[in-house]
């Protein structure tokens, strides 16, 4: 597996609007403002460079942004490598030991194939693997 870029960093947010606010008032511009319904959280995307901000808020108390909020409060939730090749590179870090949250890729914000390694395998840090898509 060869990491491509940061593609996002993922931030728990207990309000999308005001922190939405807060990014905008720091020059940032929003690009996409999405609801992914089986992750049960709303997210919207800020563009810096070739990466992104990815601001995550629950829409419900289930949400493993919930969750996250409760225990460590609002902050750094995940990182996000881009990859070209997303089931090779599952395969290849599941050799190597890594526990995997999802065993295959799915769909995420964006239309991106997403796919998360368990944080007890990487540190403690949350890493998302994503395959952009072309349409
Ligand atoms: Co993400």
């Amino acid at each position: 597996m060869k990491p491509l870029c940061i593609d996002h960093i993922g931030i728990a947010v207990p309000n999308l609007s005001d922190a939405c606010a807060l990014w905008k008032a720091l020059g940032f511009e929003c690009e996409h403002r999405e609801s992914v319904a089986d992750q049960q959280l709303v997210t919207a995307m800020f563009p810096i460079g070739e990466s992104r901000l990815e601001l995550l808020e629950p829409t419900s108390p289930d949400s493993t942004i919930a969750k996250f909020l409760e225990k460590k409060g609002p902050g750094i939730h995940h990182l996000a490598f881009r990859v070209a090749d997303l089931n090779a590179a599952l395969s290849e870090l599941k050799a190597r030991g890594f526990t995997l949250i999802d065993a295959a890729p799915r769909i995420g914000a964006g239309g991106q194939l997403i796919a998360f390694l368990h944080p007890k395998s990487t540190n403690g840090l949350l890493i998302e693997l994503c395959q952009p898509v072309c349409p």
